[in-house]
């Protein structure tokens, strides 16, 4: 079977680390859940660095961080995992749908400007698979119009735009630890931001309300720790992410090299733009159903899945708000994720593809 993807990280690597963790019995709020936040800080050089069990709770203490509540709007690029759009929707606020690139998958920086209204509370970016083009741009207009800019990089770590890497380019930037991303410690998430205010509310919502230096209970807050086993585990990565993305890359580019050709288009970047290739996404030849693919390829043992998901035309949303956008829309149908990882048989992929591509233009 080729897998879709498979963690860069090796069981042998962490094995003394893990068994120390037993020996002592700290298994949460030891030296690792202290450090991995430090690591992340010094990576993506941002000020601050906190971590969540989820990018998810990651997003919605953000939300918090800036006081979004019912009446207000969130405006959200269209082409993401629901969770984006989920967190906005449970604080009681309205998801603003804002169209994306057919070329990046990233908001539409003019699309944004239209659906900004004096009730825009926040804007929530998403770096769609990686992909962090265009958010410089986004800063500047919401910053311009006294709106907050939340970045989804849940798959970005690693990504950056000119010298900037993301993680200290949005006012706050939320990370995955999903094993579907390149850094992986089963689950778990992060928040960067440079802005002391912001993280002064995490310091203490994320630690019950409690005051860090003091241990007064300053106010309410929540429990959205990282326990020490998976803090070791993303601690291991951390140390080899930019190999991870450049030979990503090096991957990346074979891929084009050989399916552009039959007509397949790679997701792009701008010209300023890193982008960390958290995911390997084509448009598919206008000739092929995307699904059928899919199942092909599984039929010999080959995973794929969908580029990601149109928010907007989720069942739940589409109902509530119907606003349903283009281009999320053509891409959710239309895109395809093919496997990539250290040794995957690219070649393999590549003929399969072809062969369904010929055995589909002979029906
Ligand atoms: C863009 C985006 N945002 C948020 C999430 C949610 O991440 P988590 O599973 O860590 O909550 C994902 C997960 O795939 C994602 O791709």
């Amino acid at each position: 079977m080729i897998r879709l993807i498979k963690p860069y990280l090796e069981y042998e690597e962490i094995e003394k680390e893990m068994r120390e963790v037993f020996d002592t019995g700290i298994f949460t709020k030891g030296v690792y859940s202290k450090s991995f936040p430090v690591e992340i800080a010094n990576y993506t050089g941002a000020r601050y660095a906190f971590l969540t069990t989820s990018a998810t709770t990651a997003l919605w203490m953000c939300l918090k961080a800036v006081g979004v509540k019912e009446g207000d709007e969130v405006v959200v690029s269209d082409f993401s995992f629901p969770a984006t759009v989920n967190v906005i929707e449970d604080l009681g606020a309205k998801p603003i749908f804002v169209d994306v690139s057919p070329e990046t998958y990233n908001m539409d920086v003019d699309l944004l400007k239209a659906r900004i209204s004096s009730a825009t509370k926040a804007c929530m970016f998403v770096d769609a698979l990686g992909n962090p083009s265009g958010i410089e741009e986004i800063v500047r207009v919401c910053h311009e119009c006294g709106i907050v800019v939340i970045e989804d990089a849940a798959c970005g770590l690693g990504s950056s735009v000119g010298d900037r890497k993301v993680g200290n380019i949005a006012d706050m930037t939320c990370f995955s630890f999903h094993p579907r991303k390149l850094i992986t410690c089963g689950e778990g998430g992060a928040i960067t931001t440079n802005n002391p205010e912001y993280a002064r509310f995490f310091e203490y919502k994320l630690n019950h309300g409690a005051d860090h230096q003091t241990g007064e209970y300053v106010s309410y807050g929540y429990n959205f720790r990282m326990a020490e086993i998976p803090c070791l585990m993303g601690i291991q990565q951390v140390k080899r992410i930019d190999a991870v993305i450049a030979e990503r890359r090096r991957q990346r580019d074979y891929y084009v090299e050989q399916l552009e050709p039959l007509g397949f288009k790679a997701q792009t970047a701008a010209a300023n733009a890193y982008h960390n290739m958290q995911s390997i996404v084509f448009v598919v030849p206008e000739s092929i159903e995307r699904d059928d693919l899919i199942a092909y390829l599984r039929e010999h043992e080959i995973e794929s899945t969908i580029g990601t998901y149109c928010q907007s035309a989720c069942a739940y949303y589409k109902k509530k708000y119907d606003d349903v956008q283009q281009t999320g829309m053509f891409l959710q149908e239309h895109t395809i994720t093919l496997p990539c990882y250290h040794g995957v048989d690219i070649d393999a992929v590549c003929e399969c593809c072809a062969s369904y591509i010929k055995k589909a233009e002979s029906m």
